[in-house]
């Protein structure tokens, strides 16, 4: 058994801290050896290993022990309606004003980053189901809730919570928006129809980005997860939070890390108990971009330590460029249509893969943006065309087969969408893990292939 004292003193501990920091964005654990030690030496004995240098081996080489490791070392308090102050900024503040500036588009689109377990998003259903359904009869509402844990997500995902997590919550809404399952309550399935769950990493999962649906939001709430973050984490973080956001969106952070400093390229709001940030172009005042590179190299020196998954950071640069761009243009290129889509500008977006297509209609890719772009629009139908007639132009295009299982999972045709994810899991099959996927970004074959291979649990084999 691998005591807490030997971790202290194996050499490569040094290195396993740096990696765990630099894959999770988590510096709270820069001077807290003792409790990083606790948890590593638990998940060492767990793999019966018994030096710092083998576990550190066996987490760049296997994507689901890093998992496993992330999945003790975070750290997940929630609870439905934690910080009411700001749920009531929420219902008196910004959802009148989205109400009315998406008054013609009927969408809604909000972002619940660091979701841990699910109550913060599904507070979020709750409060728009009832107090803002009757206004909004017929509007596209979509939460999206991520996390760097998996094991949180599946948890999220299930949607059963013990009393404790109601301790802020008002007992007739757990009444009437939840049914008891033993000493458990389950969210009732009008509200959890709401909201999806995905894994994201916010500091190695570069956003926006189109191809992860993170993009074009109206709202994103983060709230108590930067404070596990260094400053410069942050600061690189703030602009990517502002593009994924539409113009007029609004940022919610945690209420004990109002920091106004590090968000003046927003709009503040000051209300009760709550800061309130509003993305607002041309407005605000101008400031020079926070400065945008990964976050301080925190590895010792010594043999290269390779992340488990070489997923890029991370932080990368906003889509600003797109913000000068023209409508399209004969020879759209595809980065500027991707660019007016992560910054939801869906019509324009459009408009300039159509232009795009003209002159390369042979070409799946142009189709399969098209395809991202009809499905944020809602036309079903049209995204449906769109990535078969990617998948038709070429086979082994992965990610229209990928798009399509999503697609018709959501569909709820299960097993059509079975068939696709196995297509993707084939074609990857002789692809190492750091192998980038074709139009993917930043996203690489292993981090595809464990992304299906979840879906796939989820919807049963
Ligand atoms: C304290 S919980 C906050 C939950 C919820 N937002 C709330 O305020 O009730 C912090 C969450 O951030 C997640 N987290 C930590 N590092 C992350 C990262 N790099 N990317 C995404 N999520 C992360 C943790 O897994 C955890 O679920």
């Amino acid at each position: 058994m691998t005591t807490v004292a030997d971790l202290l003193a194996d050499p490569y501990f040094p290195r396993l801290k740096a990696l765990v920091i630099d894959v999770t964005g988590m510096a709270f654990y820069a001077d807290k050896d003792a409790d990083l030690a606790l948890i590593v030496a638990d998940r060492m004995d767990h793999c019966v290993i018994d030096n710092c240098a083998t576990y550190l081996e066996r987490l760049q080489g296997d994507g689901e022990e890093m998992d496993s490791l992330v999945a003790e070392l975070t750290i997940g308090e929630t609870y439905f309606f934690r910080h009411k102050e700001q749920f009531d900024a929420l219902r008196e503040i910004i959802l009148p004003d989205i109400l009315a500036r998406n008054a013609s588009s009927r969408r809604l689109r909000i972002w619940s980053a660091g979701c841990a377990t699910g109550p913060e998003p599904y507070t979020l259903a709750i409060l728009l189901k009832r107090e803002f359904g009757a206004q909004m009869l017929g509007w596209h509402v979509s939460i999206l809730g991520t996390d760097i844990n998996q094991k949180f997500l599946a948890r999220a995902r299930d949607g059963r919570y013990d009393q404790w997590a109601f301790r802020a919550t008002p007992e007739n809404i757990r009444q009437e928006c939840f049914v008891a399952v033993g000493k458990q309550w389950q969210i009732k399935p009008e509200y959890k129809a709401m909201v999806s769950f995905q894994y994201h990493n916010l500091t190695r999962n570069r956003f926006p980005s189109i191809t992860d649906n993170i993009a074009a939001f109206d709202i994103i709430i983060c709230r108590n997860v930067v404070i596990y973050f260094s400053r410069e984490t942050v600061e690189a973080l703030v602009p990517c939070f502002r593009e994924s956001l539409t113009n007029g969106g609004w940022l919610v952070m945690g209420h004990a890390e109002p920091n106004m400093e590090l968000f003046r390229s927003f709009r503040t709001v000051n209300c009760p108990g709550a800061v309130l940030y509003q993305r607002v172009d041309g407005e605000a005042p101008e400031t020079p971009p926070p400065a945008l590179r990964p976050p301080p190299p925190l590895r010792p020196p010594g043999p290269a330590a390779r992340p488990p998954k070489p997923s890029k950071p991370v932080l990368r640069p906003p889509a600003a460029a797109a913000k000068a761009t023209p409508a399209a243009t004969t020879s759209q290129p595809l980065s500027e249509v991707r660019a007016l889509a992560d910054q939801g500008k869906w019509d324009d977006a459009l408009r300039a893969c159509d232009t795009a297509l003209t002159g390369d209609a042979l070409n799946w890719r142009p189709h399969y943006l098209r395809a991202l772009i009809l499905d944020q629009m809602g036309d079903k139908e049209a995204c449906e065309t769109a990535l078969r007639r990617a998948i038709y132009l070429d086979r082994r295009a992965v990610l229209p087969h990928y798009h399509l299982g999503l697609f018709l999972q959501r569909a709820e045709e299960i097993e059509a969408a079975r068939r696709s994810f196995r297509n993707v899991l084939t074609l990857l099959e002789h692809q190492a893990d750091e192998t980038l996927v074709d139009e993917g970004e930043d996203l690489n074959a292993g981090q595809l292939r464990e992304t299906v291979g979840m879906h796939m649990k989820l919807i049963g084999m």
